[in-house]
């Protein structure tokens, strides 16, 4: 990166002296004037003062549908992470243009797979299996990941869909490569009625199989991928079972990117679109302890003041990544399709994204 790709990219300091009141009429005041020209799709844990803004909140599938309906908004203002805007641009058209506030939005799982790990684990697992397997990838990952996906017959899940996803995998091939995300493979496997020994672990970076002595080469049905969400990682089975001592009456509900024993533990598990939904039809005066990102969980407190909600692990932190985006980068965002000089634009190159898309609307038929 250049000393001008640099500057490009990072904050003008004038946004981070302006207050919050200065950014929240700027933002008013642009977001009337592009009108209809402009489209926000916001993340549910993204900050309220982003949130305020959006269009449309959701988790990945719905943004992804969103996304993938307006074909007339000229710009798009991603509020999620870079995996989900790539995602946006692929579905939206070449008239469209997807802005990421902050290109330093990422997201630490979707870093623990890259293309040349994928090409060389597909190479060696192929080699053991032979033409059983088909890859299934879990959204959040790099758009030329789910271009792999799509040229060797996979499609991409979400944490919404991924139980009909595996079932048609299942339809296509003996064997799943699940990417990258292991909890949510193993989740939705063991749903699914597969035993932990028909599962066999990848790891990338030493690339090799990691099973125990129960795994044999022919009962394997799923390879997971060695990746992990470093946040919902921080859910575990002592809280769990701290919780259960002290309120044995507290519900618990976890993202199933938290481990399978967090999962097994839990009294439910879905996307945040399923946690929202069940919080919110709960019976007031319920109690409830929420395994997921900060800023989703704190919402859901203020929304729902008629039940006791907490957070699974107290000393919980939001998503560091989600977070990036904040008022002032998403006002420079707007600044700078007022002023015509877009920033951080999220541009897939065609083939990568056609192959991608691909894999994307083979999951769109699962929704
Ligand atoms: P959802 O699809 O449930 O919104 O999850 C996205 C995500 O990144 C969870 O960590
Ligand atoms: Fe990625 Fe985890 Fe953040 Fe979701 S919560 S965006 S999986 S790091």
């Amino acid at each position: 990166m250049n000393l001008f790709d640099l500057q490009e990219k990072t904050l003008p300091n004038h946004y981070k002296e302006m207050t919050n009141d200065q950014l929240r009429e700027r933002a008013t005041q642009l977001k009337k004037k592009l009108g209809n020209d402009l489209f926000i799709p916001g993340h549910h844990y993204q900050k309220d003062e982003v949130i305020e803004f959006a269009d449309s909140t959701g988790d990945s599938l719905q943004l992804a549908l969103v996304s993938a309906k307006n074909q007339k908004a000229k710009y798009v203002i991603f509020c999620g992470v870079h995996f989900m805007a790539e995602t946006a641009d692929i579905l939206t058209n070449e008239q469209q243009t997807v802005i990421l506030p902050d290109m330093r939005a990422g997201c630490s799982m979707a870093d623990m797979a890259n293309l040349h790990q994928t090409e060389k684990a597909w190479e060696e697992l192929t080699a053991v299996y032979g033409n059983t397997i088909v890859p299934m990838m879990y959204v959040n990952s790099t758009a030329d990941i789910k271009a792999f996906v799509g040229r060797n017959g996979g499609a991409t899940l979400t944490s919404s869909n991924a139980k009909s996803m595996l079932q048609w995998a299942f339809k296509q091939k003996k064997r799943v490569l699940f990417l990258p995300d292991q909890h949510l493979g193993r989740n939705t496997g063991y749903d699914l009625g597969i035993p932990l020994h028909e599962m066999t672990v990848w790891d990338p970076l030493k690339n090799e199989i990691i099973a125990d002595k129960k795994n044999t080469i022919s009962e394997t049905k799923m390879i997971l991928w060695r990746g992990h969400c470093s946040v919902h990682e921080n859910f575990t089975v002592e809280h769990i079972e701290e919780l259960r001592h002290h309120e044995p009456d507290r519900r618990i509900i976890v993202h199933p990117e938290c481990t399978w024993d967090v999962v097994q533990q839990s009294d439910d598990s879905g996307s945040t679109k399923k946690i929202i939904d069940t919080i919110e039809s709960a019976p007031s005066g319920s109690k409830w302890a929420i395994g997921t990102e900060m800023n989703l969980v704190n919402r859901l407190i203020k929304n729902n003041p008629d039940k006791d909600i907490v957070s699974l692990n107290k000393e919980m932190c939001p998503c560091l990544t989600m977070n990036r985006i904040d008022l002032p980068h998403f006002v420079w965002a707007l600044d700078s399709i007022d002023q015509g000089n877009m920033i951080n634009v999220i541009k897939v190159e065609r083939d990568i994204a056609a192959d991608a898309k691909n894999a994307i609307e083979r999951m769109f038929q699962f929704v």
